[in-house]
Order: C-alpha cells, then sequence, then structure tokens
C-alpha cells in the first residue's frame, strides 16, 4: 500500500543519511530526555556542545538529581529558556525519588513530569522505548502538512492532535524510532520551510503538495 511504501522509504532514507549526533549514540532515554529539552527551543548545532558537557557533567538521572540548581542553571547558560532547566531537574529528581531513576515507560506516568509534553513525552517513549507513540512538533506539522496536504491552522492545538492521530496511523510498529526521528530529520535537512530541496527527497513520490507544486504553500499558519 502507499503507507506501507511511504513509512518504509522514510526509514530507509534516515537509516542511511541521518546526521551522527551525540544523542543517537544510544537509546539511554535519560539522555535521550535532555536532548529533546535542550532541542525544543534551540538549533542543533548549537546545542550539540552544551549537550557533550551537561552529559559529562551530570551523566545519570542522580547525578543531575542532587546537583545544585545554580550548576545546573551554569550549564544551561547561553541556551535560555531556563524554566526548561529547572522543569527538567525537578522532574530528573521526582523520576530518581518515585521511580528509582528509571524513567517511567509509561506514557500517562511519564506525562506527569514537570516539563514533558505530549512531544517530549512521544519522542522519549518511541527513541529510548521503542513504543509507537507520536512525537509531533513544528517541524513534524509542516512535513506531515505537505505529504498529505492538511490546509489546517498549524498553530492550533487541534491540529496537532490531528497530527498526532494521523502519525499513530502512519507510524512504524516495527521500528517507531526511526520513524519519529525520520520525519524530523526529513524537516531539518529535506523539507525545510522555505526552500524545499523536493528533488532529493526520499517520500517525494507519496508527497501531495509536491504533485500539485504546492509544497511552498503549507503548512498554513494563521497567527504568530
Ligand atoms: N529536533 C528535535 N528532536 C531531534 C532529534 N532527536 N534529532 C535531531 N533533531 C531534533
Amino acid at each position: 500500500t502507499n503507507v506501507n511504501a511511504f513509512r518504509d522509504d522514510l526509514i530507509s532514507w534516515f537509516r542511511k543519511e541521518q546526521r551522527i549526533l551525540p544523542w543517537r549514540e544510544n537509546q539511554d532515554p535519560y539522555r535521550v530526555w535532555v536532548s529533546e529539552i535542550m532541542l525544543q527551543q534551540t538549533r542543533v548545532d548549537t546545542v550539540i556542545p552544551y549537550f557533550n558537557h551537561f552529559m559529562s557533567r551530570f551523566p545519570s538521572p542522580e547525578a543531575l538529581a542532587e546537583a545544585d540548581e545554580q550548576e545546573v542553571l551554569k550549564a544551561w547558560e547561553g541556551l535560555g529558556y531556563y524554566s526548561r532547566a529547572r522543569n527538567l531537574q525537578n522532574a530528573v529528581r521526582e523520576v530518581v525519588e518515585s521511580y528509582d531513576g528509571v524513567v517511567p515507560s509509561d506514557p500517562d506516568e511519564l506525562g506527569k513530569l514537570k516539563g514533558v509534553g505530549p512531544y517530549t513525552k512521544g519522542a522519549i517513549l518511541s527513541i529510548a522505548y521503542d513504543t509507537p507513540e507520536p512525537a509531533v512538533d513544528g517541524n513534524v506539522m509542516r512535513v506531515l502538512s505537505r505529504i498529505l496536504y492538511v490546509e489546517d491552522d498549524i498553530s492550533k492545538q487541534s491540529t496537532r492532535k490531528l497530527f498526532e492521530e494521523l502519525v499513530r496511523h502512519l507510524i512504524s510498529k516495527e521500528d517507531p524510532s526511526a520513524f519519529n526521528q525520520g520525519l524530523m530529520e526529513l524537516g531539518a535537512l529535506i523539507c525545510t520551510p522555505k526552500t524545499p530541496s523536493c528533488m532529493l527527497c526520499p517520500v517525494q513520490d507519496h508527497c501531495s503538495a509536491f504533485e500539485k507544486g504546492a509544497e511552498t504553500e503549507l503548512p498554513i499558519k494563521a497567527s504568530k
């Protein structure tokens, strides 16, 4: 089917072309968590050195839990959005106290942690725990709005929920991590906001926007 071919083409491309990034060295849920929080408002190239330093200074949930908040903020200095760092440390302290230092693999437990919204939750569950959960951020909405020709306003909460439902149907049950990261990587390397490289796109054959010559018309963002 088309869905199967799309999924396979995306995953094959990701396996071959993915960037070598420090948080892709292993599937440690704590590393995945830290990386996804850092990447939320900050570019990959900026995050890399901060991530490496943070991991050598706070290599485990226990190490982060017992650090002084000021040390954590010091390691975050320059990344901005410092509430991310404070929420992360609070949530990691909760993981150490209530879950014996093991990041929960249960979606509801994970989602209760401070600063772990639907995107971060889905990223941890899929990338670290190989669970077929959606991880939909702005980049993923851009990619999928083009492939599926979704004209809904991506600044609406209901549209993100629509994309989460679409991903639940599309996602690979064999390799949810490669599927979700493939969407992220496609958004970063090929399906970029202003001038997407459609001629190099591994899923060009599956893209409704490309077929219509309308890739730059999407996504639709009313506000912001
Ligand atoms: N942006 C958000 N999550 C990412 C990831 N895991 N790899 C690369 N870029 C990302």
